[in-house]
This record gives structure tokens, C-alpha cells and sequence, in this order.
């Protein structure tokens, strides 16, 4: 994109005196420089992530994607990939039965496509955000089993080249490693998972099709379940190509396994990404905590940074103002990288480092 205006925006710094450059650099040492329009691209979070070939991506929420500027002035500047936070769920697309609403996931796609963004789609096959007419549905084995084929066919089919990574299965293990009770494995048993990645497969071959998680991020029985399953699809040939770390994560609690935890999945041959990154703080927040959270920003990012097959890092949304923190995990929230009125928080700079080879 030779006439892009991130390629235009650089130059406009080459200019500048010694001193002004200076005064610069002393001036981003004490505090996060609030990126203007001229600011230079290379040292935006999209900037370093893109020197790298990796994805930094954010989870979108749609009413701010479309009623906010200062939502979607900084999710342009700072990221390289999308995530829908909801819009994809299977309750949102698909509300009564066979009578589709794909506006807000429509209007994601289009958005990315304008910004020069990939999109990760989230999520085909999960427990939660089913529609009514689904989870109370009452189906049998064979009734199920040809409405999930139904849902990725026309989902994965829809955004055809568009999407460049599935959540295909998501939250399928319970802590022990087991698999975890849900509408399909249920009625299914495991193998709804290998046929979910090859209908998916089949729908769009360009997509990478994950196994998305949480609490398994560590070396610990959930992962060990996960790792056992992923051994097993990868020699039958089921088309699996990565696994989604969500790290939701509490302000020091980054594990110590997390990186070796990564290296045996991308050992495998498979992809490694960071899907759902926040890292909550009891609130208030004191600024110790803060600073805390800032090196576990930077911690996370270069955990998964630092294996091969690493293919990028998604913050679960952009501004504190917007986040499930809250709403969540009750007495915590401040986990993002901006806080409620878009100002970077020091966090952004632990993310940024992390992404930055040189910082
Ligand atoms: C969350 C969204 O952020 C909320 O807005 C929604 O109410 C519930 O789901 N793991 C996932 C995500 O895979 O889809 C969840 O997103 C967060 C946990």
C-alpha cells in the first residue's frame, strides 16, 4: 500500500531537528505520548506488530464501533486484527431459527477490510450465547449433529476468505482436563470436535480453525487434556492449525509455565495465539498494581512472542469503558490497555514493549 496514509504520516517526522527528537524521547520516558494523527505508524502498536508479521488484534464491540470516533480512532491506529466480542455468537447470528441477523458481523468484516485488518471469527461450537430455540430445542443426536454442519457451512461459507483464523471450538475442558458437559459433547461425545474442523475446513480451506480456552495458559491438567486431544485429531489428519490461549488473566498472576506451556503446542506444528488477553486489578486500582500490570502486559506478549508459530496477540477489547471485566468478576476491572476516557495507561507500554524487539 504505497499510498497508504500510515506511509505518508512517517515522513512527516524525517524532518524534524536533533533537538526536537530529543525532546521527544524525554518526553515518551515519563509518560505514554498520546498518539496524534501525525504521529509515526512504526511505533503504534500495529506498527511493531506488522514489522514482526504478527497480528495485534482487539475484541470489537459494535455499538461503540458505530457511535464512538475516539473507540474506532484508536482500534485503527493501534491494531492489525478484530476480533468480534459477540457479534458471531451463535444466539446473535442466528436469533430464532432460520432467520438470520448478520448486520453487526457484517459491518466488523466491512470495517476490517477498509483498515487494512484481518478478522478472527469467534465462535462456532461453545456451551454459552446458544440461541433459545437451540438449547431448549430438545434435539436429537442427528437433528444436532446436521444443525451445527448447518451453522458452519453458512457461517464459515459467508465470510470466505475474509476471516483468516475460526475459533472453531471454544471452552470444551473442564479444569481437570476433562471434557466439559455442554449441548454437544453431551449428545454428541468428543467427536463433534473433528467433525466441527473439517466442515469448517471444508466451508473455507484458507482459514486457520483453532481450539480456543481459558486456564490454559499454564502447564496444568486442562492444558495436559487439551495437548492429549490436539495429538490425537493431528494423527487422524483432522484439519486443526492452532490453539487459542484466551489469558484472562489477574494483575500478577501471568504463569511462570506459560511460555514452555506454548512450545509444546507449537511443537505439534500447531499455531500459537493470545485470543482474549485482559488482566483485571481489584479496583480501585493503585498505581503499584498498575505498574504490575504493565510488565504482565509485557510478560504475556513476549511469552507467546517468543515461540515459533507465535501468529499474535488479541486484547479482549480496547478501553476500560467497555470492558466484561467488570460486569464479570465482581470488585475487579482496569484491565485493558486504555482506560475509560482512551488515555494510555501503562499497560499500553508493557504491550507495547512486548511487541517492540528493541524496547
Ligand atoms: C464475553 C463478552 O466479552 C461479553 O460481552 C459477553 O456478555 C459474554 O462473553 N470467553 C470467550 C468470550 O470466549 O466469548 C467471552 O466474551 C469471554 C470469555
Amino acid at each position: 500500500m504505497p499510498h497508504s496514509p500510515r506511509r505518508r504520516r512517517r515522513r512527516v517526522l524525517r524532518p524534524l531537528p536533533l533537538v526536537a527528537v530529543g525532546a521527544l524521547v524525554a518526553a515518551a520516558a515519563v509518560t505514554v505520548p498520546q498518539l496524534t494523527p501525525e504521529a509515526d505508524a512504526a511505533t503504534t502498536l500495529r506498527g511493531y506488530a506488522d514489522a514482526r508479521g504478527v497480528k495485534i488484534g482487539a475484541a470489537v464491540a459494535d455499538t461503540p464501533l458505530t457511535s464512538e470516533s475516539a473507540y474506532t480512532t484508536v482500534l485503527d491506529r493501534e491494531f492489525n486484527s478484530v476480533t468480534a466480542e459477540n457479534a458471531m455468537k451463535w444466539d446473535a447470528l442466528e436469533p430464532s431459527r432460520g432467520s438470520y441477523n448478520w448486520g453487526a458481523a457484517d459491518r466488523l468484516v466491512a470495517h476490517a477490510s477498509a483498515h487494512q485488518q484481518g478478522v478472527r471469527g469467534h465462535t462456532l461450537a461453545w456451551y454459552s450465547q446458544l440461541p433459545s430455540w437451540l438449547k431448549n430445542g430438545n434435539f436429537s443426536a442427528s437433528e444436532l449433529n446436521t444443525i451445527l454442519k448447518k451453522h458452519i457451512d453458512t457461517t464459515v461459507g459467508r465470510y470466505k476468505g475474509k476471516i483468516y483464523a475460526w475459533d472453531v471450538i471454544n471452552e470444551t475442558f473442564n479444569e481437570d482436563g476433562s471434557m466439559r458437559g455442554s449441548l454437544w459433547q453431551n449428545k454428541l461425545g468428543t467427536g463433534y470436535i473433528a467433525n466441527a474442523l473439517r466442515w469448517a475446513h471444508a466451508a473455507d480451506p484458507s482459514a486457520k480453525l483453532y481450539i480456543n480456552d481459558y486456564n490454559i495458559e499454564a502447564d496444568n491438567a486442562k492444558s495436559d487434556g487439551l495437548y492429549n486431544l490436539a495429538k490425537q485429531l493431528l494423527s487422524q489428519g483432522v484439519p486443526l492449525h492452532g490453539i487459542g490461549f484466551q489469558s484472562h488473566f489477574v494483575v500478577g498472576g501471568v504463569p511462570s509455565s506459560m511460555k514452555a506451556n506454548l512450545k509444546r503446542f507449537s511443537d505439534l506444528g500447531l499455531e500459537v495465539s493470545v485470543t482474549e488477553l485482559d488482566i483485571r486489578i481489584p479496583l480501585p486500582a493503585s498505581s503499584a498494581e498498575l505498574a504490575q500490570q504493565s510488565t504482565d502486559y509485557k510478560t504475556a506478549t513476549e511469552n507467546c512472542l517468543g515461540v515459533p508459530r507465535c501468529a499474535g496477540i488479541t486484547v479482549w477489547g480496547i478501553t476500560d469503558k467497555y470492558s466484561w471485566v467488570p460486569g464479570t468478576f465482581n470488585g475487579y476491572g482496569a484491565a485493558l490497555p486504555y482506560n475509560e476516557s482512551y488515555a494510555a495507561k501503562p499497560s499500553y507500554t508493557g504491550l507495547s514493549n512486548g511487541l517492540n524487539p528493541t524496547a
